[in-house]
C-alpha cells in the first residue's frame, strides 16, 4: 500500500523560511564532500555539486535569516573553508563549519536550487497573437468567487496580455474594487482613477468623442503603467468599439518583413512628452525596447505625445519611413482585434505591449462611459504566486 504523506512525514522538511512549497521535491541520496563542495545526488538520480561559498551564503537558521521577514541577514564572504562535519538525515543536508555554526538544508528545498535549475515559475511565458489567438474571456463571478476564476485571468493577461472579464455588476468604482484584489491602484498625472467619456475642456484625445487610433498610455513615462483596466458603465452611443493589436506580434512581423526598419524603432531612442499647466513629463526612449535575449519586451507608442524629432538630419527620413511601416502594419485587419464593450465588461490589458484604440463615437446617440485604472505587473505576478502556492 502507497503511504500518503502525513502530518508526521511533511512536519519532517527543515523550515528553510520559504513560502513557496518545496516538500514534494526529491530528497537527497547522497552526499560527497571535497575542497570545492559537495556532489549531492538526489532519489530521482539527479546530481549537482554545490560550492561551499553557496552553501554557506544559503543557510536558513534564525542567525542567518531572519525568522520573519525571511531576510537575509549576513553577507557572503570572498572565501569560506569546507565544513568540518557532514551528514545526511531524512534526506536533508547538515553541516558543521569549522566556527562551529551550523546549517541544515532541506533536500527538496536544495534539489528545485541546484545549479543549471531554472526558478520554477507558476507565471505563464508571453505567447504573442498568432492565427489560433482567441481573446480569453472569464466571468466576473468566477473571478471574485474562486481562486480558479482568479487564476485563469491573472495567467491569460500574463500570457496574451489581453483578457475580457464579462457579466460584472453596473456599480461605481467596480473597477477599482477589482484592481485593489490584484494591489494598490497605479497613479499617475491623471490620477489612479479615470473617467473615459467626452467631456469639456479635455486635456487628452481619450475625453473627446474622436476616433483613437491605436497607442499605449503614456510612454512619456520612465515606467509607464502596465496594466490597465477598462470598466463598460454605458455604452448605448453609436460607434465607439474598442480595438487592439498585440505590440509583439507586429514587432515580429516588422523584424520579419523589414529588418531595417525594425532596427531603427529598437535603437532609435525619441522624444516623449505631456505638457499642460501644471506638468511637463517627458523622457527620451526608442518605441521597441529589447532584452538581452533580443526579444521584444516593451512597445512605446502615441503619436498624440511624440515631441519634436530630435535626430541627425540623415536619420530622419529613414525613421520616418520606418514608423510609417510600423504603424501601418499595426493598423492592418490581420493584426487588430474589435471589440464592442458591453456594460458589465472589463477589458484589462498590458499597456507596455497591447496598444489599444477605438472607433469615434457619436455623443448625440447615446451615452458612453468606462471607468479605469492601472496595476503594476509586479502587483499582477506578486497575486499569481501567492495563489500558486496552494496546488
Ligand atoms: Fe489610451
Amino acid at each position: 500500500m502507497l503511504a500518503t504523506p502525513s502530518p508526521e512525514t511533511r512536519a519532517e522538511q527543515v523550515d528553510m523560511h520559504e513560502l513557496a512549497p518545496y516538500v514534494d521535491a526529491p530528497r537527497l541520496r547522497d552526499a560527497r564532500s571535497g575542497a570545492d563542495g559537495v556532489v549531492l545526488t538526489w532519489e530521482d538520480g539527479t546530481e549537482a555539486r554545490l560550492p561551499w561559498l553557496w552553501l554557506r551564503d544559503h543557510c536558513a537558521c534564525t542567525a542567518c535569516r531572519h525568522p520573519q521577514t525571511r531576510e537575509r541577514l549576513v553577507l557572503p564572504r570572498a572565501t569560506v573553508a569546507p565544513a568540518s562535519e557532514m551528514h545526511l538525515t531524512d534526506g536533508h543536508l547538515q553541516l558543521t563549519w569549522p566556527d562551529g555554526h551550523e546549517s541544515r538544508f532541506d533536500g527538496g528545498w536544495l534539489h528545485q536550487r541546484r545549479p543549471g535549475q531554472a526558478a520554477a515559475s507558476p507565471l505563464p511565458a508571453p505567447r504573442p497573437w498568432d492565427d489560433a489567438y482567441r481573446l480569453e474571456r472569464i466571468r466576473h463571478a468566477d473571478f471574485t468567487g474562486s481562486a480558479t476564476g482568479e487564476r485563469a485571468w491573472l495567467e491569460a493577461l500574463i500570457r496574451d496580455g489581453l483578457v475580457l472579464l464579462e457579466e460584472g455588476p453596473l456599480a461605481d468604482e467596480e473597477v477599482s474594487r477589482l484592481a485593489t484584489r490584484i494591489g494598490p491602484l497605479r497613479a499617475t498625472n491623471f490620477g489612479a482613477r479615470f473617467d473615459v467619456q467626452s467631456k469639456p475642456n479635455p486635456n487628452n484625445a481619450a475625453y473627446t468623442a474622436i476616433g483613437l487610433a491605436l497607442h499605449t498610455d503614456l510612454p512619456n513615462w520612465q515606467h509607464p503603467p502596465a496594466i490597465q483596466l477598462l470598466y463598460c458603465l454605458e455604452n448605448d452611443a453609436e460607434g465607439g468599439e474598442s480595438l487592439f493589436a498585440d505590440g509583439y506580434q507586429v514587432a515580429e512581423t516588422l523584424r520579419r518583413e523589414d529588418p531595417e526598419a525594425f532596427r531603427l524603432l529598437s535603437e532609435t531612442p525619441i522624444d516623449f512628452r505631456f505638457q499642460d499647466e501644471e506638468q511637463d513629463i517627458a523622457i527620451c526612449a526608442p518605441i521597441l525596447a529589447c532584452n538581452a535575449d533580443g526579444r521584444v519586451v516593451e512597445v512605446r507608442f502615441n503619436n498624440w505625445i511624440r515631441d519634436t524629432l530630435r535626430l541627425p538630419a540623415e536619420v530622419i527620413e529613414p525613421w520616418y519611413r520606418a514608423y510609417h511601416r510600423f504603424w501601418t502594419l499595426l493598423h492592418e485587419p490581420r493584426h487588430q482585434l474589435d471589440l464592442s464593450l458591453r456594460p458589465g465588461d472589463m477589458i484589462a490589458f498590458d499597456n507596455r505591449r497591447v496598444l489599444h484604440g477605438r472607433a469615434a463615437f457619436d455623443p448625440n446617440t447615446g451615452r458612453r462611459h468606462l471607468q479605469g485604472t492601472y496595476l503594476d505587473r509586479d502587483m499582477l505576478e506578486s497575486r499569481l504566486r501567492v495563489l500558486a502556492r496552494q496546488p
